[in-house]
């Protein structure tokens, strides 16, 4: 296999150029037939070879401008085909055979509950026919599609219908024509029998569009919140951005078995069914909220990443941070702008920045890789869009928008980079952003540290910022960057203070981004009387880590005061992880917890401070997590962490009791998937999780039993499944039979039970999978309960090894089958230094383990490499 490291630096543009490509498949799904036309036009050296990628396919034959090619013409090898001496302008036509009902990596075409479906990105094409199979090659794509009609009757591919036709044997034909130049990458196919639910949208220039989801039959009645989020992320577009849909047709398809969540092909997005499915029966509010944030991101991707496509995988967060960015303003948009805030802010956390902190840290724009499925990352794509909402943060919104123009306008129909796309953003505000590049290159999490001054007598208030970018594999000296310090001052009596620095004539406003550019900074603020109360990075303007020493007065001030909520939200975090840190380290040493009054008390009155805000209310309450707190610790002893936050939340219980019950007064609101009933359903089952903790299963239960929502069912399954009483045994055997045969639902049945703290989780997992509900075939299932048990930290990293035994045992069974999913499985071994002396051992024999497994993928190979460098 050609798993040379592929290096950034050593990109080149192609020999060749592929204008137009026409392909022709006879689906059968065990041995496909598959024509390539492919019009060639050499750009590169007159002596270069044409050199195709292809991997795992029969070559039947080769046709150059209609002569065939003997065998002595050519070479063919693994991954490779390589045609020396072709004119400078040609026809090469391609004859090949495929088997999709073999293909268990889901990559290329492959057969997911009888219907054909493809996925491309980014090298499944080379699975389909030997192409130039590189980003930065965009071709104009005819396919005809030949399929029998009775199991196949729906033939699908990018662009608009051309033709279709009988073909009179029981088969039928279709021609798909897509008028916009594409990667292989964006190219799909579908075929099946699947139901289409239909409506319509009007761009803003009057173009109609038809826009079609395809379901499994019987699921038409779920796909209803999908279509409605795909009208309001077009909608959307158009008025943020003024960027309209460019087609007739827009299809969406939903199939069983993904690898990834969706995939952005261009008019026929490719979508893990549990991206779209949802009712208020089998579907939680997060769910609800998923489907939406995914729709708008796949669609958003027909402008940012496929309009303006990637030169080379190294820009790969070129299309993906930015396409997460536009996803989560349009939810900020959609529903609660500090509740999506807060939480992207959680996900960030809790997945890139220990990525961003271990052996397996990249910058966004990563320099070398061996397998670039394996760079689909919390770094390239979370980071990614931290890093183009610093962006806007500099230039403000309206800056960002022209920012956003230009880069349309310069690269409409190209492949592009991101020093271009940061070029633009300048150009078009007359900025210099060359320093802010440093982002795209440096990896780590930067650390701030703080340094204040009042000087009474002149009113004079000091700020001196200092930045630190810890080492990162390969990065040992880090560079200074430039962010936005997003800060604002409070007063003692919790009034914002209008901020002036030296030197200006009038205030200007109470919150102001200050720009840090050098290792350590100062700016002095006037008309200050009395010492403030600092409230920096607000709404998480810089995705780094602030190093502060606040007072437990200040922060209590700042949780009920803080006209920024999200540093309402980050001051309560930040003083519970300060307990919990104190809480760690006396259950590691057998002492009694730290006092927790004052962090209590400052949580009820933050809490009363936002009455009328529900989901807002929620966030406040929820403790940092596991994941996060492991990031805060020398060593990590999950032990201990999990009795912290445990001993924690009684203490909160107990404390906000009745503020807890006053919850859950009140008469039952009906159903609605909105984000304002979302907000009530959180914050009543956040509050009755706490309260379980006092009064036991009996509340969690009666609503188990009574809810009309899976939203409240499954809160209600979810505390039971922590409890150690009959009443779980019940409520999960009755979850099971009440689902039985819905997959999807089934999927948060095991994935509850995989991530369950009681102690017999690991011999529960083991017997799950000879459960029907489980399978090996379908990467949902893996993710929910394999995946479920690895992020399950109390158990995965048990004290005996039997978590990293099994974790090793599932893996290397799953290698062969599909690598990405067991390379994705293996990165929960990476942060292995971070644990005491004992489980660092052991997790390094578990990966020295499947280190020395003759076959090993370049994915795990790959992510072992890394993780034992
Ligand atoms: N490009 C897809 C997205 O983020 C993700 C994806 C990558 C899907 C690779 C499949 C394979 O929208
Ligand atoms: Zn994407």
């Amino acid at each position: 296999m050609s798993h040379q490291p592929i290096r950034r630096a050593d990109y080149l543009p192609p020999d060749f150029g592929i204008d137009r490509v026409e392909l022709e498949f006879d689906l059968e799904p065990a041995r496909t037939l598959v024509r390539a036309r492919l019009a060639i036009r050499r750009i590169g050296a007159s002596d270069a070879a044409l050199v195709l990628d292809g991997e795992d396919m029969e070559l039947l034959g080769l046709a150059l401008d209609g002569n065939a090619l003997a065998a002595d013409r050519y070479r063919l090898e693994p991954t490779r085909l390589t045609i020396p001496g072709v004119p400078d302008a040609f026809e090469l036509v391609i004859d090949g055979a495929i088997a999709p009902a073999a293909n268990t990596a889901l990559e290329g075409l492959y057969i997911s509950s009888s219907v054909f479906c493809t996925q491309c990105e980014p090298e499944g094409f080379r699975r389909i026919t030997w192409f130039l199979d590189r980003p930065d090659v965009l071709s104009v794509f005819r396919t005809t599609i030949r399929a029998e009609r009775a199991r196949f009757p729906i033939l699908l591919s990018n662009g608009n219908l051309a033709a279709a036709r009988d073909l009179g044997d029981g088969r039928h034909e279709a021609v798909w024509d897509d008028p916009f130049p594409k990667p292989s990458y964006l190219f799909a196919l579908v075929a099946g029998d699947l139901a289409v639910v239909e409506d319509r949208f009007t761009t803003r220039s009057g173009r109609d569009v038809a826009l079609k989801i395809l379901v499994e039959h019987g699921k038409e009645g779920r796909a209803g919140y999908a279509m409605d989020s795909l009208k309001r992320s077009m909608r959307w577009d158009e008025e943020t951005y003024g960027l309209e849909y460019d087609l007739d047709v827009f299809h969406i398809v939903a199939v069983s078995d993904f690898n990834m969540g969706a995939m952005e092909n261009k008019s026929l997005n490719v979508f893990n069914d549990r991206f779209i499915l949802a009712d208020p029966a089998t579907a939680t509010d997060l769910d609800y909220a998923n489907v939406e944030g995914v729709v708008a991101h796949e669609y958003f991707h027909n402008w940012t990443g496929n309009r303006i496509t990637c030169r080379d995988w190294f820009q790969l967060s070129l299309k993906e941070g930015l396409t997460v960015y536009r996803d989560q303003e349009f939810t900020a948009d959609e529903r609660s702008r500090a509740v999506k805030r807060i939480q992207d802010v959680r996900v960030l956390r809790a997945r890139q920045f220990p990525e961003d902190g271990g052996p397996l840290a990249h910058p966004i724009r990563p320099d070398s890789y061996l397998e670039i499925n394996n760079f689909y990352t919390a770094t390239v794509y979370e980071k990614g869009a931290e890093v183009i909402r610093m962006l806007e943060a500099l230039l403000d919104r309206d800056g960002f928008r022209r920012g956003m123009d230009l880069y349309v306008a310069r690269h409409d129909g190209e492949a592009a980079t991101c020093d271009q796309f940061v070029a633009a953003m300048a150009d078009a505000n007359g900025r210099d952003l060359s320093h802010f590049l440093r982002w795209y290159g440096q990896a780590g999490t930067p650390r701030l540290t703080l340094e204040q001054s009042h000087d009474a007598a002149t009113g004079t208030y000091a700020l001196t910022v200092s930045q630190r970018t810890p080492p990162t594999p390969g990065q040992p000296d880090k560079l200074p960057l430039h962010l936005p310090v997003h800060m604002g001052l409070i007063g003692r009596d919790g009034a914002e203070i209008p901020l002036r620095l030296e030197g200006e004539n009038a205030p200007q406003g109470t919150s102001r981004v200050l720009e840090l550019t050098e290792a350590s900074q100062t700016w002095r603020f006037v008309g200050v009387e009395a010492p403030p109360v600092l409230s920096i990075n607000r709404g998480f303007a810089a995705p780094v880590v602030v190093e502060s020493s606040e007072s437990e007065d200040d922060l209590a001030l700042r949780m009920r005061a803080d006209a920024d909520p999200f540093s309402r939200w980050e001051a309560a975090q930040s003083f519970a992880t300060r307990l919990l840190l104190a809480g760690i380290a006396a259950a590691a040493e057998g002492r009694p917890p730290p006092p927790t009054d004052a962090f209590v008390a400052a949580l009820a009155a933050a809490f009363d401070a936002v009455e009328g805000d529900p989901a807002f209310a929620a966030e406040l309450l929820a403790l940092p997590g596991e994941l996060y707190l492991a990031e805060q610790v020398a060593v990590i002893d999950v032990e201990a962490i999990h009795a912290a936050r445990k001993a924690l939340r009684a203490a909160v219980a107990q404390g906000l009791v009745d503020r807890l019950r006053h919850v859950r007064t009140g008469p039952p609101r009906p159903f609605a998937p909105d984000a304002a009933s979302a907000g009530h359903r959180a914050l009543a089952n956040m509050a009755l999780g706490y309260l379980s903790t006092i009064d036991g299963p009996a509340a969690a239960m009666a609503q188990y039993r009574a809810a009309d929502n899976m939203t409240d069912r499954f809160s209600a399954l979810a505390i039971l499944s922590e409890l150690d009483v009959p009443e779980r045994t019940a409520a999960l055997a009755d979850f099971h039979d009440r689902h039985a045969g819905d997959a999807l639902v089934l999927n948060k049945w095991l994935g509850l039970q995989a991530g369950s703290s009681l102690p017999d989780t690991l011999a529960t997992v083991r017997a799950l999978l000879d459960h029907p509900a489980f399978s090996y075939g379908n990467p949902n299932k893996i993710y929910a309960l394999v995946g479920g048990f690895a992020g399950n930290a109390l158990r995965f990293h048990a004290a005996d090894g039997s978590g990293y035994a099994f974790m090793v045992d599932q893996i290397l069974r799953l290698d062969p089958q599909n690598p990405q999913v067991a390379s994705r499985l293996l990165k929960a071994f990476g942060r292995w230094r971070r644990f005491d002396a004992d489980r660092q051992a052991l997790m390094r024999d578990a990966m020295e383990r499947i280190a020395a497994t003759p076959g090993l993928s370049p994915d795990c190979r790959e992510i072992v490499g890394l993780s034992l460098a």
